[in-house]
């Protein structure tokens, strides 16, 4: 499938409807020196440019440079597609610490997240100075564009931490048909989408106003690896399964409605006078009108990483929602399923990140980061 363009006044890879494929990573900053961290965004910035529209990473190639230099690209994307890549990057809170001059320039939104109930975060794989975000209808494109970035970042930057998904867990569009997760639900149901265009000023990119200048256009992400317990959801009733999240399994309608896209009903009593949509589900808790209608859009993707080593698949989410302030819409829709979602006894949260991700880039003159700098 065709490019998706890079250059706008917003990042790619946000409201694009979500491909297929994510490889995510996370980077610490090795160097100490500001002026070689800004040739590196410069770098990456150029290479981005090139591999979104299909290219190789450098000017020369796999095979066109000087046969006594490592090629400028790693290859395995020749002859591929461009696959609807998009590369999309957001700066973490620790980058804005001393070494860089950057305290000042710190949004207060970017503010560290709190702890919740039930996390069980691993450092090593949380946080990071810098992340970057590749989408592809395929995952050799997806990978190349990470492994090509961090190529070039070599002696700069370090890897804490990446991570693959498959199966894109939302839509981001209303032409695209709901994916499901891995508990068999369909997910992205009431998300925000490209076409909510008003919606989209309003609870995804940040304003003037906002915060720091050069974050207007930009917006908010905030990740969470959470890993599902699914043989023990397999078990389950299929009642149960459809309380816990409040809809339907099989059309995904509410469970006070017929359709898929049927408003949930909060208010709707059974026969035996409790909610129909339960207190303690999914939907309820994370349903815009008991947040004063705060509303995040959702960019998730399953993933599998193989097995645990006890016959459990290491499986899950890796949860990704982009938003204009996480904390007034990711903090208190978490508080509220982190202290009573039913859910909560099959998944657990076990990394967690927050960036910042400027705004789109103008033309071939500008860079990632430039408004910062
Ligand atoms: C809705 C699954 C974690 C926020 C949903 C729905 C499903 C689902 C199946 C209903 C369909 C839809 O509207 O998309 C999951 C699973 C999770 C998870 C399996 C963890 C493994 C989270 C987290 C947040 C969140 C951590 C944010 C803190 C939402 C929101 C909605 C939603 C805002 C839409 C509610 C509405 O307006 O009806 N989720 N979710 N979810 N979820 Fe999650």
């Amino acid at each position: 499938s065709g490019p998706v363009p890079f250059y706008g006044a917003h990042q790619a890879g946000i409201t694009t409807p979500a491909q297929d494929r994510l490889h995510f990573v996370a980077l610490d900053v090795t160097t100490e020196k500001k002026a070689e961290l800004v040739e590196l965004l410069q770098e990456w910035t150029a290479a981005a440019a090139r591999m979104t529209q299909g290219k190789e990473a450098g000017t020369f190639g796999a095979v066109g440079g000087d046969p006594e230099a490592p090629p400028d690209d790693t290859g395995e994307a020749l002859g591929l597609p461009p696959s609807g890549l998009t590369l999309t990057i957001g700066f973490g809170p620790s980058l804005f610490d001393k070494r860089f001059g950057l305290v000042d320039r710190r949004p207060p939104s970017l503010a560290d997240l709190p702890a919740f109930p039930g996390d069980a975060l691993i450092p090593e794989i949380s946080g990071g100075d810098i992340c970057l975000q590749a989408c592809a209808h395929d995952p050799q494109v997806a990978v190349h564009a990470i492994r090509n970035l961090v190529r070039i970042g070599f002696g700069k930057v370090s890897v804490r931490y990446s991570q693959l998904g498959f199966g894109r867990t939302s839509s981001t569009s209303r032409a695209q048909a709901t994916p499901r997760n891995l508990m068999g639900f369909k997910d992205g149901t009431a998300n925000l989408k490209l076409e909510d265009t008003e919606m989209l000023r309003e609870h995804l990119w940040a304003a003037p106003g906002d915060g720091p200048a050069w974050m207007d256009g930009g917006t908010y992400l905030v990740t969470r690896k959470i890993r599902m317990h699914i043989e023990t959801w397999d078990r389950a009733p299929l009642s149960e399964q459809e309380a816990i999240f409040g809809r339907d399994k099989g059309v995904g309608a509410p469970l006070t409605g017929r359709d898929e896209f049927d408003e949930p009903d909060l208010a709707k009593t059974g026969p035996d006078g409790k909610p129909v949509i339960a207190d303690d589900s999914h939907v309820r808790l994370a349903h815009p009108s008991l947040h004063g209608g705060a509303r995040i859009l959702r960019r998730g993707y399953n993933y599998v990483d193989g097995s645990d080593g006890l016959g459990r698949l290491d499986a899950g989410l890796f949860f990704m929602a982009y938003q204009r302030d996480p904390r007034k819409q990711f903090v208190p829709i978490q508080q509220a399923l982190a202290a009573k979602d039913s859910l909560n006894e099959y998944i657990k949260h076990v990394s967690s990140g927050i960036f910042a991700c400027p705004p789109g880039l103008a033309d071939a003159g500008d860079y990632w980061g430039h408004s910062l700098f």
